[in-house]
């Protein structure tokens, strides 16, 4: 039984008239498979090389039970020719490595299509006593299963192969393959001095011991409720922390009444502060936050906002008082024209302010409207930052029914002018957790 394995085209090259050139099996794939689906099969296209060109075609298969990681490169090579050629780089059992490579000059010479050559299945093995995680991902080991060790290869390598080739634009590999598993010699030696393998280049590189890995993503939703109903709260991206630092999750929770926002960061941190905290209490705008952090590999992993709602006052709903209040909740500044809302019985003032976030992969004005108890009240307290967030609020003044606008004296108010709009600043790549809301009207 093979399977056949699908192999993406690179592109096609044109001969140049009246140059006699070999035609050649071309096309490149790598994917991680179960190893009792070996051997495998492929099917490659085909590219016209330039003159004194040759065929090669190379195979790296490594084999991490139950899982084995194979990449298949063909193509013209200006390489001297080179009989096909077997090597085990790090022999099993538990981790091995072996590759297959050939160069030659003949018409569609380079015409490997199978894996048969690379597999020699492994005799069955001893059990030993040392257990290893054990994975083989292009993405990375979350959660991934421990498993006992043969007798022979009793320590546990964690670390990660860099694999590179053809530098061209639009055509080479650059690979990189996350591998735990159990190995022969304690130590960050997978590759066993090899350097490269026909065209490609490899290289291995290990996390010192102790090295703390936390989940990491950001969260940022806007809905209505999201004091009382949880959402969920999930990151499954990684990330290794560096000396000293531990892993922390933060959601910062502000409620208007009509509308909620939570915004929230998994990652590692040098905060070292925790807390759960309402800042703002209702009747009127409620401002809470929780901040946690923690020191074992992928701690920081709560997984839904009922870590904080679960800790807050669940007031039955308020009657309403006599105020009326401009209500809004943006990312970025409030329209000169929000909605007026009657504001619930024991709010006093209409506050408008803004509370301007960065941190843990997020930058981002919030501007308030709503109504609250009294009329110093400003939302933090003054806080400068809430778990890996750093926090400024400014307020913008307290408007007293059927009084002119009166200057607070708690707050001045500085410029923010750079601020405006939404600007999120999001940790290299995709975040893993970003939800969509609708804009402010
Ligand atoms: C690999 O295949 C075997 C046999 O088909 C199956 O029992 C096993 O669960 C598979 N393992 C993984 C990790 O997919
Ligand atoms: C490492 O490479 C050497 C020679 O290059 C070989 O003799 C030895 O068997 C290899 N070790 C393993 C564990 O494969
Ligand atoms: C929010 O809660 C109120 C009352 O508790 C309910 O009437 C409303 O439908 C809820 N809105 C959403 C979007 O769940």
């Amino acid at each position: 039984m093979s399977s056949a394995l699908l192999l993406a085209l690179l592109g096609i090259t044109r001969p140049l008239p009246g140059v006699r050139a070999l035609n050649c099996h071309w096309g490149i794939a790598q994917t991680v498979r179960n190893v009792s689906e070996q051997p495998f099969q492929w099917k490659t296209s085909q590219q016209n090389c330039g003159e004194g060109l040759g065929c090669q075609e190379t195979v790296i298969i490594t084999q991490n039970e139950p899982l084995l990681y194979l990449l298949l490169i063909k193509g013209c090579t200006q390489a001297a020719n080179q009989e096909a050629r077997v090597t085990e780089h790090r022999a099993g059992p538990g981790l091995s490595i072996t590759s297959y490579t050939r160069v030659c000059r003949e018409n569609l010479c380079n015409d490997l299509s199978t894996s048969l050559p690379l597999w020699t299945p492994l005799p069955p093995t001893v059990p030993g006593s040392v257990r290893c995680p054990v994975c083989l991902s292009t993405e990375g080991c979350l959660s991934v299963p421990e498993m006992t060790c043969p007798a022979e290869s009793s320590h546990c390598y964690n670390g990660v192969l860099h694999l590179t080739a053809g530098e061209r634009p639009g055509g080479g590999v650059r690979a990189r393959l996350k591998v735990q598993g159990c190995i022969s010699q304690a130590g960050c030696n997978l590759l066993n001095g090899t350097q490269e393998i026909g065209p490609i280049s490899l290289r291995e590189t290990c996390s010192p011991e102790g090295v703390l890995t936390c989940y990491r993503g950001i969260i940022l939703q806007m809905s209505p409720n999201l004091s009382r109903d949880p959402v969920k709260w999930s990151a499954s991206r990684e990330q290794q922390c560096n000396p000293g630092e531990v892993c922390q999750e933060t959601l910062l929770l502000i409620d208007v009444g009509p509308r909620s926002i939570l915004l929230g960061s998994k990652g590692c941190s040098q905060v070292r502060t925790q807390a759960t905290s309402i800042h703002s209490r209702p009747p009127g705008v409620l401002v809470a936050s929780y901040t946690r952090v923690c020191s074992s590999n992928y701690c920081n992993s709560a997984a839904s906002s009922s870590v904080l709602i679960n800790v807050l006052p669940r007031p039955a709903a308020p009657a309403p008082g006599h105020l009326q209040c401009p209500i809004c909740l943006a990312l970025g500044s409030c329209s000169q024209s929000s909605n007026v809302v009657t504001c619930p019985k024991g709010t006093s003032h209409c506050y408008k302010g803004e509370i301007f976030l960065q941190g843990g992969g997020l930058v981002s004005p919030v501007g308030i409207q709503g109504c609250v108890a009294h009329p110093s009240s400003t939302l933090l307290s003054r806080m400068k930052s809430i778990g890996v967030f750093d926090v400024t609020e400014t307020r913008e003044g307290v408007t007293e029914v059927g009084h002119p606008l009166i200057q607070s004296g708690a707050a001045p108010v500085p410029s923010l002018a750079w601020a405006v709009g939404l600007s999120l600043a999001l940790w290299c790549g995709v975040p893993s957790l970003l939800t969509l809301f609708p804009h402010d009207p």
